[in-house]
């Protein structure tokens, strides 16, 4: 009974078995040749089949079979396998033999899956009044094996041999109903598109070693426009030279010659098609892509794109937890570079969406955010050691400014790393300077014969063709989209008016206007649809491009169902299209061009638009309570478009200190922007003034970092203003000593100091003792710098013993740094090197690299003083140790520079050419002025010794130039000083005596004592 069965479901088959192999065969005229080739084998086993069908009548048993194995045996021959036998309960298929394709373990992979689903879906049998599911188990494995024919010459069979298809059959043999196991070398090759979980050692029957088993579990969400493979519409058309560019620019970068190029052209002129064209080259293959799109919703979002390519890189999933990020990240950064560990925070910071108060925020050193990107960049650009990379972000046009700065800063590093990156946008939308060095292709329309043959291909009717084709080719003036849009309009007018027409198109499209912008013709085209349908293609395009359906449900509050069956509709009708998702994901549909999504939104109503943002809103609220601070960025975009401003105010503000939390300093900037405009407009209760307070002083922190110091001031003055009116001392406190540090920054210590003395006052009252330790080290530090180092002493130790107390390590460390700069300006150098080595002991236990490097360049700087020349070259060899670590190379040239001083003391000179010239080449790529100053003044000090005046008075001239347009006092003081040195040693006393003048009045302006004192030496020396 059994073999009858069997053979009946052989019956079923035979027209689907040999498919793949007697086509071989027919080509190899007879007889196919043995082979050694790679395969991926798929066993696949339906648990307790045939005794179920045993226990059923015949027909009802046939109808059984076909219902699960004629999809299995479809689903095989859909991914180019083929089955090879049939085994009691199950199957044998083979993917990759006797024909390969490039991808055939993820052909098998893909076909498993569905082949799961489909056997969930079919697989319940009622055997009397009890439903039976039935499941299978599946195993793959990938490896070499033999191919060819086996048997007599009468009857021949093609099959495969070898360990790799026992280690398939194995790995089936273990895997529990419902699990699909892989081979080590099936994951391996397929890892990067599927879901995949952390292998299980088996123990298997004839082999020594444990082999690794992993579950596959379904295949990644690819929600990347381009990636979704996605069936173009036409066929591509011209575009020849263009692609030739692109198809070089990634040769080049594959042979590690990293290329930047920018597409730009009008909407809907081919340039993502373009980008789709280039990956199907098969160069393609041997690259990581990276794409993501930037989105006029996701404007303000800092890191957008990026975001999108960490997460793709590190393989988070949304509903990670952050443990798991974390663990994640760090595996990831262990495999591509494991000097980065110590960064793996930024990248948790980026990807784990974290909000801090500005307290905490403030902490952050300036260095700290330089450091942040560099850091990202670095790992990016040693990811591409792994696999060459091919990054895609489509829309520049509307790229957020961080991510745009991380972009350009990186693009210039790329050179020397095989890395492609491509970027699209719009030329009209376009808002920045293009990327200094990339390629630049401008895509124009398309020629009239190449528009033709689009229109040729699009329209099916050749009378219809003829009669509108010159049209057409005027309207649209070689816009591919254009063109689309108008066939899909006529399409649409002809389906509408045919049956009555039957086929007479000239008098049907005799009065057929064709509107003159691409815009206009697909509204005419949204305008066809029946109202309920229109009415959901509107209410779509408040989410944006993409549409997904859980939460698009609870907007529109229909049933899954009638709302699916209303999307597919739309499809058909092809505004929308569903976008390939892993089937325990959310489900998604995009707008099929931006275009549809832009004229639908335009479309609504102002009232219509800002209920439906609150509603989504509301929303998006309730469906992600537990993880809102992912969706800020989100939320306030929708309160913001809509009447709830309280909300939009709270989300405004979350979302701009998300950004400072991240560096994100523009963003953050416009988000506070956002908010307190809102706000100003409205009522200003206790409440109120309290946020607005608030905010801006949050708002001047960002811009102060960012150098915008006049900014910062108005807008700090505007907080206190505002908090005055509330009475809230915290607030005040807080505020006070956001200008304290403002002061600091821009070097004018008096003021500084005084509103760090109020801010104390205040603090001591609501006894923050955190924030007293802050403040203290402030003053301190404020006091030496105007020269009162002893009493900017007393300040330091006071902030110290009260961080001893509380046991704050970070406050302490920096506190102790500041000690450490008191002994330096006392010239006590040795106790100066002990505070620092202290400090530095505590910056390593909390491992701030960045206080780390900065107390080895003290260190350095004290033994040079004290003139142990070694002991100063090791500290700062090692501080430029830890910029290489971090690919921090502005430090690292900073540093070169230390070291060419110290050299030049030594008069060792081939050692300071050595190091400015490195240096130099450093600040170049950076194109940072500053530092090139620096080093023009070292040349000039150079010169100088060795008695080449005028050169050296040229260099000096150079450097002063810089520092004054830069304002860096400090800097040009002690230029004009030198200089003045120089003209005393030529014994030019007029000169000389004019040089110290000017330089005593730049240093006196900022109260540097420090060197005053050896300037008013000089000037005597000159009266003498
Ligand atoms: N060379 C071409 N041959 C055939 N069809 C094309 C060609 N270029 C573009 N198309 C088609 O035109 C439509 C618009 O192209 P695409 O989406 O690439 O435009 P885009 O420039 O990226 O527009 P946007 O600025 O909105 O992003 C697509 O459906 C695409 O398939
Ligand atoms: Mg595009």
């Amino acid at each position: 009974m059994k073999e009858k069965k069997q053979n009946n479901i052989l019956e079923l088959f035979k027209p689907y078995v040999p498919k793949a192999v007697t086509s071989r065969i027919l080509e190899g005229k007879g007889s196919l040749p043995s082979e050694r080739s790679e395969a991926t084998i798929v066993f696949i086993d339906i648990r307790g089949f045939t005794n179920l069908a045993d226990q059923l009548d015949p027909e009802k048993a046939t109808e059984i079979i076909n219902n699960i194995f004629e999809p299995i045996v479809g689903l095989i021959d859909k991914y180019g396998g083929s089955i090879n036998k049939f085994l009691g309960d199950g199957l044998m298929a083979i993917f990759g033999a006797p024909f390969s394709h490039e991808d055939d373990p993820e052909r098998a992979a893909r076909a498993s899956l569905e082949i799961m689903k489909s056997i969930e879906e079919n697989g319940k049998i009622k055997i009397g009044n009890e439903v039976k599911s039935l499941k299978a188990s599946i195993g793959i494995n990938t490896g070499l094996c033999i191919s060819g024919e086996i048997g007599s010459a009468s009857r021949k069979e093609f099959t495969v041999i070898g360990d790799t298809v026992n280690l398939a059959s194995r790995l089936q043999a273990n895997a529990t109903p419902g699990k699909i196991f892989i081979g080590e070398k099936t994951f391996q090759r397929i890892k990067s598109n599927f879901i995949i979980s952390s292998p299980r050692k088996l123990k298997i029957k004839g082999k020594k070693d444990l082999v690794s088993a992993y579950t596959l579990k379904g295949e990644k969400k690819r929600i990347s426009l381009f990636e979704r493979k996605k069936k173009y519409y036409s066929p591509f058309i011209g575009r020849e030279k263009e692609l030739k560019i692109l198809r070089e620019a990634l040769k080049k970068s594959y042979q590690s010659k990293g290329q930047t190029i920018e597409i730009s052209g009008e909407l809907g002129i081919g340039k993502s098609r373009l980008i789709y064209e280039l990956t199907k080259e098969s160069l393609t293959k041997e690259f990581n892509i990276l794409s993501s799109n930037c989105s006029s919703w996701e404007e303000s979002k800092p890191y957008a794109p990026l975001k999108g390519i960490f997460t793709k890189i590190f393989g988070i999933k949304f509903d990670d937890e952050l443990k798991e990020i974390d663990r994640k990240i760090e595996n990831k950064i262990k495999k591509i570079d494991s000097s980065l560990l110590f960064a793996s925070s930024y990248f948790s910071r980026l990807l784990s969406s974290k909000i801090k108060s500005l307290e905490e925020i403030m902490e952050q050193s300036k260095e700290e955010s330089n450091l942040f990107i560099r850091v990202v960049k670095k790992l990016l650009l040693k990811y591409s050691s792994q696999k060459p990379l091919l990054i895609i972000i489509e829309d520049v046009q509307w790229i957020d400014d961080a991510s745009a700065e991380f972009f350009i800063q990186s693009s210039k590093e790329l050179k020397k790393y095989p890395i492609l990156f491509i970027c699209s946008l719009r030329e009209s939308l376009k808002k920045r300077e293009s990327i200094a060095g990339s390629k630049r292709i401008k895509l124009l329309p398309l020629k009239n014969a190449e528009s033709d043959k689009l229109i040729r291909f699009l329209i099916k009717k050749n009378d219809i063709y003829q009669l509108m084709k010159d049209k057409i080719i005027s309207t649209a003036n070689g816009n591919p989209l254009f063109i689309e849009e108008i066939v899909r309009g006529i399409e649409e007018k002809r389906l509408s008016v045919d049956k009555d027409r039957l086929g007479n198109y000239p008098e049907m499209f005799a009065d057929f206007q064709i509107p003159d912008t691409v815009q206009s013709i697909a509204r005419a085209r949204i305008d066809l649809l029946p109202v309920g349908l229109k009415e959901i293609l509107y209410q779509a395009s408040v989410l944006g491009r993409y549409i997904e359906i859980s939460l698009f449900q609870r907007i529109t509050n229909l049933q899954n169902k009638a709302l699916l069956d209303l999307l597919k509709k739309l499809q058909k009708h092809e505004f929308i299209e569903e976008v390939e998702a892993a089937p325990q994901l959310q489900r998604y549909f995009a707008f099929n061009h931006s275009l549809i999504q832009e004229i639908a939104y335009n479309s609504l109503l102002f009232k219509t638009r800002r209920s439906l943002h609150n509603k989504i809103g509301s929303v998006l609220e309730k469906m992600y309570s537990s993880k809102i601070d992912a969706k800020v960025e989100e939320l306030a975009y929708h309160f913001k478009n809509s009447d709830d401003n309280e909300k939009a105010v709270f989300y405004l503000n979350k979302a701009g200190d998300k950004a400072q939390f991240i560096y994100a300093f523009k963003n953050a900037i416009n988000y506070y922007l956002d908010s307190i405009k809102i706000l100003e407009s409205t009522e200003l209760e206790k409440e109120q003034l309290t946020q607005l307070s608030e905010i801006c002083n949050r708002l001047a922190f960002s811009q102060a970092t960012l150098g915008k110091r006049k900014e910062a001031e108005i807008n700090l003055n505007k907080a206190l203003k505002y908090c005055r009116k509330t009475k809230d001392k915290d607030n005040e406190s807080l505020i006070l000593m956001s200008m304290g540090n403002l002061y600091g920054d821009m070097g004018q210590w008096d003021k500084a100091i005084e509103y760090f003395q109020n801010c104390l006052s205040i603090t001591d009252k609501i006894s923050n003792l955190k924030r007293k330790a802050s403040i203290l080290k402030g003053i301190g530090l404020a006091c030496l710098f105007k020269g009162d180092t002893s009493t900017g002493y007393s300040y330091l130790k006071e902030s110290i013993n009260i961080c001893k107390e509380i046991k704050t390590l970070d406050v302490y460390a920096m506190a102790l740094n500041n000690i450490g700069i008191y002994y330096d300006m006392l010239g006590r150098w040795k106790k100066a090197i002990e505070a620092y080595k202290e400090s530095l002991s505590i910056a390593k236990k909390i491992k701030n690299i960045i206080v780390i490097s900065n107390i080895m360049n003290n260190i350095g700087f004290a033994y040079s003083s004290l003139g142990e020349s070694k002991q100063a070259i090791y500290y700062l060899k090692e501080s430029i140790k830890i910029a290489d670590k971090i690919g921090d190379i502005y430090n690292k040239g900073i540093n070169y520079i230390h070291l060419g001083e110290e050299y030049l003391k030594k008069d060792e000179f081939t050692e300071v050419k050595y190091y400015i010239f490195h240096a130099e080449k450093i600040f170049d790529e950076l194109d940072d002025k500053l530092g090139l100053a620096d080093i023009y003044r070292l040349k000039a000090k150079l010169l100088k010794k060795l008695k080449r005046w005028k050169d050296s008075e040229i260099f000096f001239k150079k450097a002063i130039k810089i520092y004054s347009k830069f304002g860096d006092k400090i800097n040009e003081g002690e230029s004009y000083y030198e200089l003045g040195d120089m003209s005393f040693l030529k014994k030019d006393v007029d000169l000389a005596r004019k040089r110290l003048i000017k330089s005593k009045k730049i240093l006196g302006s900022i109260g540097a004592r420090k060197h005053l004192g050896e300037i008013e030496e000089k000037l005597n020396n000159l009266k003498k």
